[in-house]
Formats: structure tokens, C-alpha cells, sequence
């Protein structure tokens, strides 16, 4: 039995937990630790002393829950700064005709690899989306098969040093290793979709506080990640400006009232708030209350819709649409989606529930920390095997696996 940790630093919280992986496979949750955070706006830290901060409690927090102390962590980042490429491989299979075994997968992906990647750059992830055999396009699994040439289309994943690093940094501050980098919609994605989803195609959305995660997913792999910069908070904010409150009134009222379908409001119900400066707090219509909430929920679905139309089409998406992260928990958020995404399949989903204290981490917001220690436990799996069974593990998975591995060698 080993443990994994990981953590996700969002633009509202940080997360970070500690899990036992059993001998069978299954994730226990030992620990959790949160702590509200102001430090990080869309993935990239814009206040180290308060990030920092966020982390020490967090990790406090966790290790206490745990009574040991924490080493290190998987870390989950995202961002504008990230960026994917596609680029291709290719390599003989020598004697001409042989079968292609695992060790040729991993040529032709480190063949992949071989372009330059800019000096202020990370390669975080190396994911192969499809093989060709002799030409013949369409290969998920390659292995097994006869051939002369082997082909790779990868998706590329890189991300600019100096983020990484002072996210890394106000992590370290709390005495903590980061031990490995992760593209979070990629970790996200492994708790909210099955393989099945992901081998069909689908779009994971993780709205967070101040932006939104998108990745695509065809034959079992990502092929586009972006984020869009705006998140449940944005409501937040339309209704502190609008209703002249206090962000904490407007928070509290928006999670107690809110609905981004006006119409499931009576005519007359009413949303009593506390405005600044007023002695009596005034009704105000639920409708339009819920009017503001659902004009930025549209923006930020719309503003989604459009990227994905960018990099895909609904038909490469059979498995639909796959909603999850804070912002996803507001009322009438399906039927708004349903209205923006036209007749593709809608799915408002919570992580995949984990055992012992998995509860803990079982909303809507927990979707990247459930998917970060998915991805911490196939690590260390992947650390724990020798380099036999690592390749029937690589051969297994092929083009299944969502994941590389630190960004090195991602092989399927
Ligand atoms: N029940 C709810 N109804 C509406 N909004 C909600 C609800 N619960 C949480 N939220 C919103 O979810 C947002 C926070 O989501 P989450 O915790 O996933 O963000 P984060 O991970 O900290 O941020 P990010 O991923 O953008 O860095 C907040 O804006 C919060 O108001
Ligand atoms: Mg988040």
C-alpha cells in the first residue's frame, strides 16, 4: 500500500488530500484540507503572499486530519499560458513486417517529442491521438500488429516555465515538493468522464470561480484544452454591483436564490437584500435577480460553445457535454446549457465517489482534486512496477489513457 497527495489551486480555494492506494486499486481518502484563496486569477498566481498563505492553511489543515506531515504533491495547472500543438511521429519497424511491440509505441512517441519547444517553455504532456500502420489511419492500438512504418499524430502540451514555477514556489513556502505537473482538465476529466465517454468524444467544463476549463476529448484522448475567463464569481460580482451589496450578502444570496432560469420564479416572490449604506433591507423580484444571474451564465456557456465549435463538431461529440466545478452546482444550469448547446447531450456531473473520507471531496468543486489524485495513483503505480509490466501497463492502456507522465514520456 503506498499514499498519493495532490493539490488544486483555484482563483476561490485551495485543495489538498491524501489518499492510501490499496493493494486492490481503490483510493481511500485519509485527509482533506481547504482554505479559501484570492491569490490566483484563470490558473496563474497574481499574489504569491496570499497563495502561499492559502496553501500553508490548507496543507495545516490536511495534516492534522492526517497526523503526518506532507512531502509532496501532485500539482494540477492550467491556464492561458498553457498551450497544445499537434505533431507527428514516425519510425521504421526493422526487420520490415515484424509485429509492433509496445517498445516501437514509445519510439514513435519520443520520435513526436523531437520538435523545438521554446526555451521560456514546459512540455507537460506528451498525448498520443492516433496511429497510422502503413498508412492506414484510424489505429488505436497498434501494438500487435505487422508493419513497415509506424505513424503518430500527438497532442502536445507545454506551459510557460515561469507560471509553473511560481505556483511551485508558493508551494514550496509551506515545505511542500511539487512532485509532479499535471494539466488540470485533463485530471478533471478523469473523474467525471469514463473512458467510454472520452473514446466517443465529449467536452469537459470545470467552472470555477474566475474562469472556466475546457477540454475535448476524441478516441479515448484530449485533443484541445482552453480556458475561458470567466466563472461563477463573475455572477457573484454582477450582483454585488447591481443589487449594491456586499460580495458576502450577494455570494450567500446567490447559493440561497439563484437560478439562471428566471421563469421558474412565481411573479411574486422576492429576494430580500441587505444593501450598503440601507438600514432596511429591500425586496427586490426574484425573476430579475435571477435575470442577472442568467445573462453572465449565458455569456460564459455561449463564450464555451463558441471555442468548442472552433476545435470540433457536435458529431465528434457523441458522449456531449460534461459540466462540472463550483460554478456548475446553480440551479437550471442543464436546461441553459440544453438552450445553448442545441440538442447535444448535456451532463451536469460531481466527481466519481472515492472512499474513507471521499464525501469530503464529493461536490461539483472537487472535480480536479478527485481527478489529481486519480493521476497521483497511476504514477505511482507506474513508479511501483518494474519496466516489464510498465509496458504491458502502456500496452493496456494505449490510446485509453488520458494521461502521460510528467510531461517526460507519455506513453500509452
Ligand atoms: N450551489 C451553487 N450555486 C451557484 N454557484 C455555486 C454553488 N456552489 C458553488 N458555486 C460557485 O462556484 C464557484 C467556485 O467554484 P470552484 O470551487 O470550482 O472554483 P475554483 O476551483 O476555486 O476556481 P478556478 O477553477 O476558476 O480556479 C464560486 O463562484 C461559487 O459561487
Ligand atoms: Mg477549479
Amino acid at each position: 500500500m503506498s499514499q498519493v497527495a495532490a493539490m488544486d489551486i483555484g482563483s476561490t480555494k485551495v485543495v489538498v488530500a491524501l489518499a492510501d492506494v490499496e493493494e486492490s486499486g481503490l483510493l481511500r481518502v485519509l485527509a482533506v484540507g481547504s482554505a479559501p484563496n484570492e491569490g490566483v486569477r484563470s490558473g496563474t498566481v497574481v499574489d504569491i503572499e496570499t497563495t502561499a498563505q492559502a496553501i500553508l492553511q490548507a496543507v495545516r489543515q490536511c495534516e492534522q486530519m492526517a497526523d503526518r506531515k506532507l512531502d509532496s504533491v501532485v500539482l494540477g495547472v492550467t491556464g492561458e499560458h498553457i498551450s497544445g500543438s499537434r505533431s507527428p511521429g514516425i519510425v521504421p519497424i526493422v526487420p520490415a513486417g515484424r509485429t509492433i511491440t509496445s517498445e516501437d509505441v514509445h519510439r514513435v512517441i519520443t520520435h513526436s517529442k523531437q520538435i523545438p519547444i521554446p526555451a521560456e517553455r514546459q512540455l507537460l504532456h506528451v498525448v498520443p491521438v492516433s496511429f497510422k500502420v502503413d498508412g492506414q489511419a484510424g489505429v488505436t492500438k497498434p501494438v500487435g500488429m505487422n508493419g513497415e512504418r509506424l505513424e503518430v499524430e500527438a497532442y502536445l502540451v507545454t506551459g510557460l516555465k515561469s507560471h509553473i514555477l511560481n505556483l511551485e514556489r508558493c508551494v514550496n513556502r509551506a515545505q511542500i515538493e511539487v512532485e509532479e505537473v499535471v494539466l488540470q482538465p485533463l485530471a478533471t476529466s478523469e473523474s467525471v468522464t469514463a473512458p467510454s465517454d472520452r473514446q466517443a468524444g465529449c467536452a469537459v467544463v470545470d467552472i470555477g470561480g474566475y474562469s472556466t476549463d475546457v477540454a475535448v476529448f476524441r478516441q479515448g484522448g484530449i485533443t484541445n484544452s482552453s480556458i475561458v475567463p470567466i466563472g461563477g464569481s463573475h455572477i457573484t460580482g454582477d450582483l454585488v454591483k447591481l443589487l449594491k451589496t456586499t460580495p458576502e450578502e450577494a455570494e450567500r444570496l446567490k447559493l440561497q436564490f439563484g437560478s439562471c432560469i428566471p421563469s421558474d420564479s412565481g411573479e411574486k416572490e422576492a429576494v430580500v437584500v441587505r444593501q450598503i449604506g440601507m438600514e432596511k433591507p429591500r425586496p427586490m423580484a426574484r425573476r430579475v435577480f435571477c435575470e442577472i444571474i442568467e445573462a453572465r451564465a449565458e455569456e460564459n456557456l455561449t463564450l464555451v460553445r463558441d471555442w468548442i465549435l472552433k476545435v470540433a463538431s457536435w458529431e465528434d461529440l457523441n458522449a456531449g457535454i460534461v459540466l462540472t466545478g463550483g460554478g456548475a452546482a446553480l440551479t437550471g444550469l442543464d436546461r441553459l446549457a440544453a438552450r445553448v448547446f442545441n440538442d447535444v447531450p448535456i451532463r451536469v456531473a460531481k466527481p466519481t465517489p472515492l472512499h474513507g473520507l471521499g464525501d469530503v471531496v464529493s461536490g461539483y468543486e472537487h472535480a480536479a482534486i478527485v481527478g489529481l489524485l486519480k493521476h497521483a495513483q497511476r504514477s505511482a503505480l507506474a513508479r511501483q512496477e518494474g519496466p516489464e509490466a510498465k509496458g504491458i501497463r502502456r500496452l493496456m492502456n494505449t490510446i485509453g489513457s488520458v494521461f502521460g507522465s510528467k510531461g517526460r514520456e507519455d506513453i500509452p
